[in-house]
């Protein structure tokens, strides 16, 4: 018996088109969209239909960065997959990459397999990983091969954190040049660690030691010099580079110069740089914590540059990089000094509200809303057409988004697993009405119908951007 869904009358809108269209839903896929009002459309028949007129019927987001129950700082982010991905539903987001983690010392198969077991019937929405690799060696090397052929087909390495996450040039020089020739894509988090770690200590021995000097010593040219040195060790290894987290105006020129010059380099924001900025670091008191994250907050003037990058495509994707911890015991981890704070925003439940609060602005134009929050991640990190657009054979992955409604965000009102919201007392247009997840409803008119162990692992094709 197979289970059809019609959603009547709304306006779909993917990356490329937006078109007044019914869409026929059938065992968990997308089977059909005809014109609303058609002889063809009124063909379509089910038990279950779904009235989206006045609505946008939308690609489920896909957010390309998380970090569920990731350990930093000596504790662990506070959301784990099944309070994150709970939440990612409830903002209109259905399906995660999240960052499984390669400790030094071990496989990257160790790291896989702890966060498949983290993750494995406990998501609400489907899932799939990277890879961090923070110890790069023969062994790691020939692991990446194994891995991009079962579908992880990413790897993140870290220019910051000395001693944690950390690579060399050398080490990210060999990365680079095992993913030129498996595919595989590196992902940059691109901040000279070993320079801010100097004035990490400097600032500290001059009694600096509130949040708002993590955003002092992180500096954004020491970003952009991340940046550069990344985007050449990449061009020398004859690999395709994507940098994440990008927050810095510096960096988004140095990203823009090398696409100038034809080099496959991609660069990826966050709604936390384009809606917040070293105003909140600077908040009285302790609160200035609850905005640690790296790269950190810039002052407002970079927010212009990035808004212009997402609009002339020298950046892609807006992803969240969730990593929630409490003010409560884990932010306060970091009172007398500011290195202590565990780095990390939660956002998984916000992202598709302020992206669409961005076409509201027009910052961005409704297309390019779906393209950087649904088709193009999916694209970058090969789940594409299955996830990120809605036509035919696509997964049934679909948001019916109500334009109209207005919404306050809250830590009253929010899912994730965390005690403050970013984003607390700010005014938004637009709000998710109805979520389905390969067809079946996560979020029915504003309840949640889902269920832990809903959400599947997605292996992932390599980058398809690239084609
Ligand atoms: O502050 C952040 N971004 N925490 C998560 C780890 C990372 O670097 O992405
Ligand atoms: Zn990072
Ligand atoms: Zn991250
Ligand atoms: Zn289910």
């Amino acid at each position: 018996m197979s289970s059809r869904t019609v959603i009547r009358g709304g306006l779909v809108v993917t990356a490329s088109d937006e078109i007044h269209a019914d869409v026929l839903i059938e065992d968990g896929r997308i089977a059909a969209l005809a014109a609303s009002g058609t002889p063809a459309a009124g063909a379509f028949s089910a038990a279950r239909v779904i009235d989206a007129t006045g609505k946008y019927v939308i690609p489920g987001g896909v957010d390309a960065h998380t970090h569920m129950e990731l350990p930093f700082g000596g504790t662990f982010a506070s959301d784990t997959f099944e309070t994150g991905t709970r939440a990612a539903a409830w903002g209109g987001t259905t399906t995660i990459v999240d960052f499984a983690v390669q400790s030094v010392g071990h496989t990257l198969r160790e790291g896989l397999d702890t966060w498949h077991a983290k993750a494995e019937g406990n998501c609400a929405i489907d899932y799939a990983f990277h890879m961090i690799v923070s110890d790069v060696n023969e062994e790691t090397l020939k692991e990446m091969d194994l891995l991009v052929e079962e579908g992880v087909t990413s790897f993140k390495q870290f220019m910051a954190y000395p001693g944690v996450f950390y690579s060399d040039d050398g080490q990210i020089l060999r990365a680079m040049q095992r993913s030129a020739g498996n595919g595989g894509l590196i992902m940059m988090h691109a901040e000279n660690g070993i320079a801010i770690d100097v004035l990490v200590e400097q600032a500290l021995a001059r009694g600096e030691s509130d949040p708002r000097y993590h955003g002092e010593v992180r500096k954004a040219l020491l970003e952009a010099e991340a940046t550069h040195r990344a985007i050449r060790l990449a061009q020398v290894a004859g690999a395709p580079l994507y940098v994440v987290h990008v927050s810095a105006m510096e960096a988004v020129a140095e990203l823009a110069r090398a696409r100038d010059e034809g080099l496959n380099v991609f660069g990826e924001t966050c709604p936390q740089y384009l809606f917040l900025s070293t105003d909140n670091l600077a908040e009285p008191g302790f609160e200035g914590a609850k905005y640690v994250c790296s790269t950190p907050l810039r002052p407002k003037e970079h927010q212009a540059r990035l808004w212009q990058g997402l609009r002339t495509n020298d950046l892609q994707v807006v992803s969240t990089d969730h990593c929630p911890f409490c003010f409560t015991g884990q932010k306060e981890l970091g009172r007398g000094d500011f290195s202590r704070i565990p780095n990390g925003l939660p956002g998984v439940e916000n992202r598709m509200d302020l992206l669409h609060q961005a076409v509201v602005d027009g910052h961005i134009s409704r297309r390019r809303w779906i393209e950087i929050a649904c088709a193009t991640p999916a694209r970058m990190f090969g789940l594409y057409p299955k996830k990120g657009t809605i036509a035919p054979g696509a997964d049934a992955d679909v948001v019916i988004y109500d334009p109209h409604a207005e919404q306050v965000m809250s830590v009253q009102s929010h899912h994730m697993n965390v005690d403050y919201s970013a984003y607390e007392g700010k005014r938004v247009t637009g709000r998710v009405e109805t979520v389905l997840s390969r067809g079946e409803p996560v979020i029915d008119q504003r309840e949640y119908t889902g269920h832990a162990g809903h959400g599947v692992y997605t292996p992932r094709s390599t980058c398809q951007y690239l084609t």
